[in-house]
């Protein structure tokens, strides 16, 4: 068969901000698929790009007061270390704001003109007098026309979900500056959609199949696209036309031949995917005689050439519907598939930039976590349906320690040692037994690539773990720690722990797209070249010799677990206590049980003026639900009403002395505005205060705060 060109992305991240785990998983699944089909000696351009434009990077950079250039300059200098640190194999890194972007843009857009697809229409919008600019619906505040809540966005209200347009909403106001704002009118560029060859074309494209003979569309992604599609009473199909223009100021590409118009933000983005292929080859061009490297317009005009998106459920749309038209409108080759991903929540809860969930990419390389433990843990949970992944610490914990540990690199381990020890690290011949175990490895190879094909990761980590399991097996019934006892059965002994690293080195081939780091340390320990699937076929064979066995891969420790993810000493603690370096218990406990000098087991803390005070947002609150941690016994997990209009989650060290059931439907006092702080168990958004003696020891109990009747929930304490 001769080798497959592909083009691969994942999606331009927005380059308002540094990467989070949800970036970064998408790059590891991306990255394993990309591994997987270069060892298969498949020709691979894998690319991404900083999506740089659109309003609110625009107002981002003005408020740090530098230019969104610069700002995006900044932005993209931080990306490097998470891409190397997990070890994610891109080609390219660009950005929407390059010049190639610029050039593609516009040339797409005059010929989805050509095509008689871009319309003109008058439209009126909320207009900032104050600021002189149009705003996006994100920057427009106000109640929610549903539920009456206050400070609400634009599109939608995070109160009751309600979905509407911002001209909807009730008494308005610019996010920007405050002021009311108006309604204006503008001329407004319209790729329509809704015209009957886009329709027809988009029906045909997302259920038909590419030139693989592989649905373009996971069937999750059919069932969505199929609503999208339902025509309405008056027969008016459910593709609205797209709005694709935007009003200066902008940062953006402006519109060939419309002085003061720009592209929207989502026409230039995915045309960022050529840009950063071109800008890749127009560098690889200029090198002489790179292998398999030909011109941008050769290489995306060769209809063998397949192309592939990786993204996350949220821009489905985007993806399956305006990207297809655009391309195959303006006469271009349009995707082999779209790959769509569910999102990463951490311990079941959905990230929020705003509360800062989640776990900190950098943080946990800076810890010394392995990248390839989280490359593992993901591929053991990733399928190609679009389902949410979660990453629970314990699960991590127990299926980096038992499976990738204790079931794969135990197997070099365990049998290095006699190979170098007794057998000058030369390999001996297999015994029939070992023929058979091996060659039942070397057979999974179809079945697995056929897996990692598919996306289905979990499935093929099973699978080879299966096989880990068998090799395993083999080794409790060979014995070779006895074996190295027994007089007369050395060739024994080299035969079991060869058929060992003979298996050891198909599981690695097997593992490699998921762990490519540790597989190259494999490649030093074995002696072999680079890897790849054709390798299944083959042996290391009698008398190969070996490298020194080195350590591959550690466990992971709890306690760099728990670092990462900040837990606090509030869990270990009372929250009394913890919230003050300067309690006894941190010296040492000296500190008399009963003085005047200090009450309740402390001095009185240094005098403070009431600007300080108020610096402290106290607030009733009400306690809706209460229950217990599941893997602590200290702490209650609490959801207040402060009268925000919806629930806090605050941890609270007070398992020992309340049941759950006793605090449900109590009111009590927190601190409203202190920073979330990410937790193993999840985030707390505040501190209930509680009463209890410097010296838990010697007095124990911890007493939590009840206003006396009258209180309601969200008044403030002064
Ligand atoms: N800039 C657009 C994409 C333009 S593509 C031409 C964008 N950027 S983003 O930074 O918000 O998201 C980048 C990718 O990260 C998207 O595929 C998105 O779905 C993915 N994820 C964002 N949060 C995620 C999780 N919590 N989990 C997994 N992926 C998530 O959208
Ligand atoms: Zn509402």
């Amino acid at each position: 068969m001769s080798k497959r060109r592909l083009f691969v992305t994942t999606a331009l991240p927005y380059a308002n901000g540094k990467f989070h785990i949800g970036h970064i998983m998408e790059y590891i699944q991306a990255d394993i698929w990309v591994r997987f089909q270069r060892m298969q000696g498949n020709l691979v351009h894998f690319v991404c790009a900083d999506d740089a434009h659109g309003a609110p990077i625009m107002i981002a950079a003005e408020k740090a007061g530098i230019t969104p250039q610069a700002f995006v300059a900044n932005i993209a200098s931080g990306r490097k270390p998470y891409l190397d640190g997990f070890h994610i194999s891109f080609d390219n890194w660009h950005s929407t704001d390059g010049e190639e972007n610029h050039a593609l843009a516009k040339q797409i857009y005059l010929e989805l003109q050509d095509a008689g697809l871009i319309e003109v229409r008058e439209i009126e919008q909320f207009f900032d007098p104050e600021k002189g600019m149009f705003l996006p619906d994100r920057f427009i505040k106000g109640e929610c026309p549903s539920c009456g809540a206050k400070d609400q966005y634009g599109d939608s209200c995070e109160s009751c979900g309600a979905v509407y347009s911002p001209t909807e909403v009730k008494n308005p106001y610019s996010a920007l500056s405050g002021s009311k704002p108006i309604l204006k009118k503008s001329d407004h560029y319209f790729f329509k959609l809704s015209d009957p060859r886009c329709i027809t074309f988009l029906q045909e494209w997302t259920q038909g199949l590419n030139a693989e003979g592989r649905s373009r569309l996971q069937p999750e992604v059919l069932n969505k696209i199929k609503e999208w599609f339902v025509t309405d009473e008056s027969g008016k199909s459910g593709l609205g036309d797209w709005d694709i223009s935007r009003d200066a100021p902008y940062f953006g590409i402006e519109i060939p031949n419309a002085p003061g118009k720009y592209f929207y933000v989502w026409l230039d983005a995915p045309i960022g995917y050529l840009a950063s292929l071109k800008n890749y080859l127009d560098q690889e061009n200029t090198k002489n005689n790179v292998p398999g490297v030909v011109s941008f317009d050769s290489f995306l005009g060769d209809p063998g050439v397949e192309q592939y998106h990786f993204i996350g459920k949220d821009i489905t749309y985007f993806h399956t519907l305006f990207w297809p038209a655009m391309l195959h409108f303006s006469g271009r080759k349009t995707p082999s598939s779209i790959f769509v991903h569910g999102f990463i929540t951490v311990s079941g809860e959905k990230m929020s930039k705003s509360r800062g969930t989640g776990i900190d990419p950098l943080k946990y390389l800076a810890l010394g976590m392995n990248p390839e433990w989280l490359r593992y843990y993901l591929a053991a949970k990733l399928s190609a349906r679009v389902e949410d992944v979660d990453f629970n610490p314990q699960d991590f914990m127990l299926r980096v320690n038992s499976d990738l540990v204790g079931k794969y690199i135990n197997i070099a381990s365990r049998a290095a040692n006699f190979i170098h020890k007794q057998f000058s690290a030369k390999l001996g011949t297999v015994n029939s037994n070992g023929e058979q175990l091996l060659s039942q490895l070397q057979s999974a190879a179809h079945e697995i690539s056929k897996l990692y094909e598919e996306r289905e990761f979990a499935k093929a980590l099973r699978d080879i773990m299966a096989l880990a399991d068998l090799v395993n097996e083999f080794v409790d019934q060979n014995k070779p720690w006895e074996l190295a006892k027994q007089e007369g059965a050395e060739e024994q002994l080299q035969a079991v722990c060869t058929t060992c690293l003979e298996a050891f080195r198909y599981l690695s081939i097997y593992l490699k797209p998921v762990l490519p780091a540790l597989c190259a340390q494999v490649e030093t320990f074995l002696k072999c070249p680079p890897l790849v699937f054709a390798d299944a076929n083959t042996r290391l064979g009698a008398g190969h010799v070996i490298n020194d066995y080195k350590h591959l891969i550690q466990r992971v420790d709890e306690k760099v677990l728990d670092k990462l993810f900040e837990l606090p000493e509030v869990v270990e603690t009372t929250p009394g206590s913890a919230s003050k370096p300067q309690s006894p218990k941190a010296k040492g406990g000296s500190q008399p049980a009963h003085s005047a000098d200090a009450p309740g087991g402390e001095p009185v803390a240094p005098t403070i003026g009431i600007e300080d005070f108020s610096k402290i947002d106290l607030r009733i609150a009400q306690i809706v639900s209460c229950e217990a941690v599941e893997g602590s016994t200290k702490l209650l997990r609490l959801m207040l009403d402060v009268g925000e209009g919806r629930t806090r989650q605050v941890f609270s060290g007070i398992a020992s002395v309340y049941k759950p059931e006793d605090l449900v439907g109590k009111l009590t006092v927190m601190v409203a505005n202190l920073a979330p702080r990410k937790m193993k168990f999840g985030v707390s958004e505040g501190m209930v205060l509680a009463a209890s003696h410097a010296d838990e020891k010697s007095t124990p109990g911890i007493y939590i705060l009840h206003p006396w009747d009258g209180a309601k929930p969200g008044m403030r304490i002064h």
